[in-house]
């Protein structure tokens, strides 16, 4: 054989195995999600996605502070309400009584050096479930959703969040963002992350569950991408970077490696996101449960294919598993 197809040699030990990688895996890379609902003791089990639970904000210390322990260092916040007034403009959306808000204050004082991220959209407070305003034929008011959106990510912001993460794909709603923080002094004291390529998935469902917010009507293909958008999926990339997005974000995760792949060359200088979502999780865990494979093997190899396609962010529901898997 030619000398040069020899290549064995070169990953025989599990040191020159890793050094394979161009990055590793650590755990500051890793965003914890967590569904925050307003019964403040609550811990209500989500039979679709296993191990996740509802919180109360009263429980957040005795859930969270032996994952802080053990090196979690941020998470992002999902509100789940059940006892307020849905309506067309997501009014609990920023009630300041409500979870979100809540939880925030309660989690800056509880854990100084965790970093707080907060979902914001408004499915999860309109009445109709869609994640912006709507006309009255049922079509997003796009002008109306924007500014809603942009009111809740300064409230949130202004409780303490340290990042907000718009996913309802509104056109504009980046820039509207920004131009929010920035007039009101939070242009250099909290993050926009931006859900920029959310592609319209199948694998939304457990969250769907977990968050009440499934859309009453219709769907959501009028603001999510196709599955078969990598054009539209680039200039919706390359419009938020020019919008002042601190971080771009890729959702689902796995099925989209090339997508997180292009928003690497098109965002060479911002931090890249991706979320492995409620469905992929469940997907994982339901193939190990199955005996396909070992949970723990797959779930490395799914989040280190997406720090090899260039992730340098994971939001993953495996986040307090990892603590234990991961040495830093
Ligand atoms: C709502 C939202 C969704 C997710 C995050 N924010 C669902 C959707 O768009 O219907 C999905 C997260 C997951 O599946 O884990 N704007
Ligand atoms: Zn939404």
């Amino acid at each position: 054989m030619d000398i040069s197809s020899i290549l064995q040699g070169g990953y025989q030990h599990p040191l020159s195995r890793q050094w394979q990688g161009r990055r590793a895996l650590t755990k500051s890379m890793l965003m914890y999600p967590i569904f925050i609902t307003d019964d403040p003791d609550a811990s209500v089990e989500i039979k679709t996605l296993p191990g996740q639970r509802r919180w109360g904000v009263n429980k957040l210390e005795g859930f969270l502070g032996p994952l802080v322990q053990k090196g979690l260092s941020s998470v992002i916040l999902f509100g789940v309400p059940f006892k307020c007034q849905k309506d067309g403009r997501g009014t609990p959306a920023d009630d300041p009584q409500g979870p979100v808000i809540q939880a925030i204050h309660k989690l800056r004082t509880l854990f100084p050096s965790l970093y707080i991220a907060c979902d914001v959209c408004l499915c999860e407070y309109t009445s109709h479930g869609h994640c912006g305003v709507l006309n009255q034929d049922g079509t997003i008011h796009t002008a109306p959703s924007v500014a809603r959106i942009a009111e809740v990510a300064l409230n949130y912001a202004k409780a303490g969040a340290h990042c907000v993460a718009p996913s309802d794909m509104m056109d504009g709603r980046i820039k509207a963002i920004k131009r929010a923080l920035v007039d009101a002094g939070y242009g250099n004291r909290c993050t926009l992350m931006s859900y920029s390529a959310k592609f319209a998935s199948a694998l939304y469902g457990p969250f769907r569950d977990a968050a009440g917010s499934a859309p009453a009507f219709g769907d959501r293909k009028c603001y999510q991408l196709p599955p078969t958008a990598k054009g539209l999926a680039r200039r919706a990339i390359q419009r938020d970077v020019g919008e002042g997005a601190d971080i771009i974000m890729v959702k689902p995760a796995l099925p989209y490696l090339d997508v997180i792949a292009d928003a690497a060359q098109l965002a060479p200088d911002h931090p890249l996101a991706c979320y492995q979502v409620s469905g992929e999780y469940a997907m994982v865990c339901a193939g190990a449960d199955a005996g396909v494979y070992d949970l723990k093997v797959m779930a490395f190899e799914t989040v280190e294919s997406m720090v090899r396609a260039g992730a340098t962010l994971i939001l993953t529901y495996f986040a307090p598993q990892f603590m234990d898997w991961l040495d830093v």
